[in-house]
């Protein structure tokens, strides 16, 4: 078993981390306060070909693995969390299922424009009546001639508004259940498609979460991906991956605070010593640093069994809810290293404990994990 990094994914990590210090960090507060999208950063990520890590050079990404997929979301998160979730979303959720499940037409069309980053990405599975339980959309697709004809509604779409592509799920058939469920390609200017209001959030303000509408929404019969009824596994599937990129965000997050924590302990003097000399400080950054280690473990190694073609589902699900449930402590306890500065704006970790709550939520609560786990483990 080796515990290091190769050469290729060194120089990843090198160049990420170069990129989140230079062109992220310095603009994370700001973002974050204005409620704004960081568009300008989404060429930046392109040139560095950040947006398509784990994609084959030939159709526009990186050519790396599902390891340096996750450095990368890693070290985003690390400096900021929205910033992370809009390239995990990107490339985990709106481009891996046309990449794993498209035809060579969808790939010819779709792929190499978002592996390179020209276009971004979304994925629409979650409805106001269908959140932890996916299967209960009511958002419809019925072919009509040559066309399949959309209606209803989604929420908490990542990347809304922003995204030029969605894979969207809709119900074919309700008479068969999770087998009568689609998925679809659709192209942010369909007839019949629009996009609502951006949602006002605790934390992961600067990326864009937005509802999306289907009204008599019109796609081409080519449009569907995969075989009909195979929506709800393409879903799962795709959580499954998407699942490790927020693991990653989680991870970042917990790092980024451990960071703030330990350079302000060095700092902050107290009783005429730096309260890093306290012991009461020192057993919280222990306990910091030894749960952001074992979520770190759980994360690469779900990456790992991605990367070898090994079942990943339960990693992943290990991984997410033991990287966010460490990341609200870890954020948690950096504020309490901080005291009263560490409530405030004026430093960075407020936003890490409201940026961390949502790995607890997203793709999947903590709860949906425990039963992904639960059921793989007693099957
Ligand atoms: N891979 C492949 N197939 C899978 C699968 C997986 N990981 N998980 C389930 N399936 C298959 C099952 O094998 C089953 O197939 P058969 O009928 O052929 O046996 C079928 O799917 C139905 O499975 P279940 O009966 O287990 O389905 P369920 O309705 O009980 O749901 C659930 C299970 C785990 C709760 C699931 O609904 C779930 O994951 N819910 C959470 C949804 C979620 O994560 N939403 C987040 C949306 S994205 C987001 O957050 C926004 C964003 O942009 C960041």
């Amino acid at each position: 078993m080796k515990f290091e990094l190769t050469e290729i994914q060194s120089l990843i990590q090198i160049t990420v981390k170069e990129f989140a210090q230079t062109a992220v960090a310095p603009i994370a507060a700001e973002i974050d306060r204005a409620h704004r999208f960081p568009e300008e950063l989404i060429p930046q990520l392109a040139e560095l070909n950040l947006l398509g890590v784990p994609y084959p050079e030939e159709v526009g990404g990186a050519g790396a693995d599902n390891l340096s997929y996750v450095l990368v979301i890693e070290e985003l998160a690390r400096v900021c969390a929205s910033t992370a979730v809009v390239v995990s979303a990107h490339t985990s959720l709106g481009t891996w299922p046309i990449y794993q499940f498209g035809t060579e037409a969808q790939k010819e069309k779709y792929l190499s424009k978002l592996a390179s980053g020209e276009w971004l990405g979304a994925f629409a599975l979650t409805e106001p009546g269908a959140g932890t339980d996916a299967a209960a959309g009511k958002t419809t697709a019925v072919l009509e001639g040559d066309e399949w004809v959309l209606n209803g509604s989604k929420i908490f779409i990542t990347n809304g508004g922003y995204a030029d592509v969605y894979v969207v799920t809709a119900m074919t058939d309700p008479s068969q259940g999770t087998k009568g469920i689609s998925a679809f390609i659709v192209d942010k200017d369909a007839p019949g498609f629009s996009v609502g209001e951006k949602e006002h959030k605790l934390g992961i303000k600067a990326s864009s979460t937005t509802p999306l509408y289907f009204s008599d929404c019109r796609i081409p019969k080519e449009a569907i991906l995969g075989e009909p009824g195979k929506g709800f596994k393409i879903a799962m599937q795709t959580l499954d991956g998407g699942r490790i990129g927020i693991a990653a965000q989680a991870l970042g997050i917990a790092q980024g605070a451990l960071d703030a924590a330990v350079k302000y302990a060095k700092e902050r003097v107290q009783f005429g010593k730096p309260i890093a000399n306290q012991q009461a400080i020192q057993w919280m950054i222990a306990d910091m640093a030894t749960q952001i280690e074992a979520a770190r473990f759980l994360v690469y190694r779900a990456a790992w069994n991605k990367d070898n073609g090994l079942p990943y589902s339960k990693e992943a699900a290990m991984a997410k809810l033991y990287a966010a449930e460490a990341a609200s402590f870890v954020a948690n306890k950096a504020i309490q290293i901080h005291g009263g500065y560490g409530y405030t704006e004026n430093y960075s970790v407020e936003r890490s404990l409201r940026d961390a709550k949502i790995t607890e939520i997203y793709e999947g609560t903590s709860e949906v994990q425990r039963m992904v786990i639960a059921g793989s483990v007693l099957r």
